[in-house]
């Protein structure tokens, strides 16, 4: 059985390599520098498995150009970026890592927070670009005492949750799935999305991208959250509708803005390659815009999609990726998102 590993640093290769369980399987591992979509094809392509990060897009043509493929591994909770439905009508098997870094986002979720409310990147950069210590612009809001609204109580959302009381923050809460233990446990409420974003005094996002989340908070509803709210985005770009936030950040209607996801988030990463090579006609160009445009605003905060990026929750997403590598190979394989 050949795995193909889509960009692993040198160390997790040799993990995978020096990987007991792995080594029992007679597999051959074979690593790409690369992402893995239509445009990024190896020239290899036999592998059974695939291994791919989020960065990669593993659609209908890249399915077709893998013959023998029989499962797909994720390296990531998030499976938006593979599609199912193509890979159903091949009966290739998808598994994600379900649970790695429930911990770790929710630490860079209030990093995000704290940033923020207390404006600390403002306040060095201040310093290492002119010197001045002067605290004019700088207040910023105690957390305590305020509300947050969480859209999402999944494994991420709940330590959400749970960090927010540990600050003594009020939370109200919405999911499909409300977890009355849960609330009652946390001393909170579950509303309806619409009063989580008006009531909030900071909102963050916690879903998975789906159909039914695409642009959840849109331009119909920014315009209800509470006057100078803040925005907080760890899940996925699509789930934010770009102008939308850019119109409530220019008329002052939020107070600021953070995230570590971005819509054409695949764009803005190599906008070089992408103007040589890109696909125009497959991506919105108005959003790669309005990105920029996010870029440069004040009280807005971006991140290059690294909320999940901690020594250990790499090894954790390494050792589900190698366990659900296993288990596959036994017949038996686990953490099927399809
Ligand atoms: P999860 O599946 O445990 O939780 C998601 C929750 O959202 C569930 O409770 C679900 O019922 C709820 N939900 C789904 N649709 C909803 C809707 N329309 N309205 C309200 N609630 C809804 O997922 P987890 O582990 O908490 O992760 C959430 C998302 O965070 C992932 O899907 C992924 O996209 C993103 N993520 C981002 C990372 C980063 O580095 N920025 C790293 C890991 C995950």
């Amino acid at each position: 059985m050949r795995v193909a590993f889509f960009r692993l640093e040198q160390w997790e290769r040799e993990y995978v390599e020096k990987h007991e369980e792995f080594k029992k399987l007679n597999a051959e591992a074979v690593f790409f520098e690369g992402k893995l979509d239509k445009d990024h094809l190896p020239k290899d392509t036999g592998a059974e498995v695939i291994s791919p990060f989020i960065d990669s897009t593993i659609d209908k043509e890249v399915l077709e150009a893998f013959p023998n493929l029989k499962c797909i591994v994720t390296r990531s909770t998030g499976f938006d970026h593979i599609d199912l439905q193509a890979c159903a009508a091949r009966n290739i098997v998808v598994s994600n890592v379900p649970s790695y870094g429930e911990d770790t986002v929710a630490e860079y979720t209030f990093g995000l927070i704290l940033a923020l409310a207390r404006k600390i990147y403002r306040g060095f950069d201040q310093i290492r670009e002119t010197g001045s210590f002067s605290l004019e612009g700088l207040r910023g809001f105690d957390l305590k005492g305020k509300t947050l609204g969480v859209i999402g109580t999944g494994r991420i959302g709940r330590n959400v949750v749970r960090i927010a009381r540990g600050f003594e923050m009020n939370v109200i809460a919405c999911d499909i799935y409300p977890d009355e233990e849960f609330a009652k446990e946390m001393n909170m409420t579950y509303c309806e999305p619409l009063r989580a974003l008006q009531e909030g005094d900071i909102v963050t996002l916690h879903v998975p991208y789906t159909k039914e989340t695409h642009h959840l908070i849109n331009k119909g509803n920014i315009s209800m959250m509470k006057k100078g709210a803040y925005l907080i985005n760890t899940s996925r770009g699509g789930v934010v509708e770009t102008e939308a936030l850019i119109g409530a950040l220019k008329d002052g209607h939020l107070g600021g803005v953070a995230l570590d996801v971005l819509e054409e988030e695949g764009v803005i990463q190599d906008e070089l390659e992408f103007l040589m090579e890109g696909r125009l006609e497959e991506h919105n160009l108005k959003t790669v815009l309005a990105n920029h445009i996010l870029f440069d605003m004040p009280n807005v905060i971006i991140t290059p999609h690294n909320a999940f990026n901690t020594w250990e929750a790499l090894q954790r997403i390494l050792d589900t990726t190698l366990e659900n590598i296993k288990a596959f190979a036994e017949g038996k394989p686990v953490n099927l998102v399809l």
